[in-house]
């Protein structure tokens, strides 16, 4: 039996799409990277804007096309259109969003053992049961047995087993996935969100905030420096509101940075409310936290700010970006900005262009709203046009732009260390990121200069040449 794996959204999807598809390893299922190949289709989906959404349902319908060819495909969609919408999407056959994702093990177990029978049934009928379910040919019954998947089961797990088949429980699960990026890997820190951002749909569909407890997050950490990765991202949706019993988020990070010696790490997303000095010191003296910061500012108007339900002023976020850039020689900040939100108006627009202006961020990720039904910001009259929003965006992405290549064309002339993590996609060459996330790719062997051969997962210094669109270009120094 094969899983395909078709992920959408931010990095915690990709993190949870490795999480089932090591939890159908455990149950003998293997990966396939042809859909064509598999019995088992997931699609983990996202909500965050209309766009994602969209992109998804045209994915599933066009996956009908297989289903129809070979009737004993099942379709599995998770993520959070399937808690968003679950069986209103049509054409899938199961749905799991992320706040049943505690039931996942069983779920799996469930979808693997009907399929077992399914399989071998003549009329090649797919039945998903429930523990203790009939089919009228064959009983499924619970079984239960004790074992954690990376801080998110940690009880008991119910299965389900046919009657009359030998009971011979499979050996759980390895606890984390495996990584599978090369040398770099997400480590999610904490779940949910209790934020309610007025135009946020991730509290509803990932539910409350939940930390880790330390001592799991460490393990995973060692679980991933074991198989090669060498630069870890902390996740959490508000990562720097973590908390568990009396460690915050600063002590996480010193617990995790005494743990990572060769290791980057580097944690996102960051939310400004939660922003205060020991965690700035706590980024500063970790000498292997990298010198970069997420966070979004979202609009730089503060009426804007207050009816997003952000609680910070556009004052308070600038405050916080000059303590990072005075205690962290060289940080990189990289934002998340929407335009057009309900009622914005071009005065409020010009004040974010100034500020992103005045900030000068490495990056931004700009993003017209998007209305998302059952959130706050949903039930505000006064939207803005599509027009005048495609507009805003158009204006914002070409400020930012100009300002993310300035600020990469910065490095040209100087050293820098790297990480190689691949290769070039056009060339071929090796190519790494700096501490600051910034993108180099290494010249091969000039007449000039003695490029000597670099390994993925190496570290190593690199004088840049030039930049290239918004990409560095160096040679390796001896
Ligand atoms: N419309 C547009 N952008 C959104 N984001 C979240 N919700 C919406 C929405 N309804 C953006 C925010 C957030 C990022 C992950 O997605 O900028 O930081
Ligand atoms: Fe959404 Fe706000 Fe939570 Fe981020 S902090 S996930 S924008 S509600």
């Amino acid at each position: 039996m094969r899983i395909h794996i078709i992920t959408y959204g931010c990095q915690m999807n990709v993190y949870d799409s490795r999480m089932v598809a090591s939890l159908f390893k455990g149950e003998g299922v293997e990966e396939t990277d042809n859909p064509e190949d598999a019995d088992i289709i997931i699609v983990n989906t996202c909500s965050v804007r209309e766009h994602a959404e969209r992109r998804a349902l045209g994915r599933i319908s066009s996956l009908q096309k297989l289903r129809r060819e070979k009737p004993e495909l099942v379709l599995v969609v998770i993520g959070c259109m399937a808690e968003r919408l679950g069986d209103n999407i049509p054409g899938a056959d199961f749905f799991i969003g992320p706040r049943k994702y505690d039931r996942l093990p069983e779920t799996i177990r469930e979808i693997v053992s009907s399929k077992q029978y399914a399989v071998s049934s003549p009329s090649g009928i797919v039945t998903l049961l429930n523990s203790s379910a009939s089919t009228g040919q064959v009983t499924f019954h619970p079984i239960r047995y004790r074992y954690r998947v990376n801080g998110i089961n940690r009880q008991y797990a119910v299965g389900s087993m046919r009657v009359g088949a030998t009971s011979r429980l499979r050996k759980p699960p390895h606890p984390y996935p495996e990584p599978d990026r090369g040398v770099t890997a997400f480590l999610p820190v904490m779940r949910g969100c209790d934020n309610f951002c007025s135009y946020c749909i991730v509290p509803y569909v990932r539910g409350k905030a939940v930390s880790r407890n330390p001592e799991d997050i460490l393990d995973e950490l060692r679980y991933l420096k074991e198989r090669g990765v060498r630069e870890v991202a902390l996740l959490g949706q508000s990562v720097n509101e973590y908390r568990y019993g009396e460690t915050p988020f600063r002590q996480l990070l010193r617990m995790v940075d005494k743990e990572s010696s060769g290791v980057r790490i580097r944690f996102l997303t960051s939310h400004p409310a939660y922003m205060n000095d020991e965690l700035i010191e706590a980024i500063a003296e970790c000498n292997s936290v990298c010198e970069s910061v997420h966070l979004p500012l979202q609009s730089g108007s503060d009426r804007i700010l207050q009816l997003m339900e952000r609680r910070y002023s556009v004052d308070e976020y600038r405050h916080w970006i000059r303590r990072l850039r005075d205690r962290i020689e060289n940080i990189a900040i990289t934002t998340d900005i929407i335009v057009g939100f309900p009622t914005e108006t071009e005065e409020d627009f010009k004040k974010t262009l100034d500020i992103v202006r005045k900030t000068r961020f490495d990056f931004a990720y700009m993003f017209m709203y998007s209305r998302r039904e059952g959130t706050k910001a949903a039930g505000f009259s006064d939207g803005v046009s599509l027009e005048v929003k495609k507009g805003r965006l158009e204006r914002l992405i070409a400020l930012q732009n100009g300002i993310t290549r300035e600020k990469n064309g910065e490095l040209v002339g100087k050293e820098v260390e790297i990480l190689i993590e691949g290769k070039s996609r056009r060339e071929g060459l090796p190519m790494g990121k700096t501490r600051t996330g910034k993108e180099v790719i290494i010249k091969m062997q000039s007449e000039k200069c003695k490029v000597r051969n670099v390994k993925m997962g190496e570290c190593v210094n690199v004088y840049v040449e030039s930049i290239s669109g918004w990409t560095l270009i160096g040679k390796t120094l001896e």
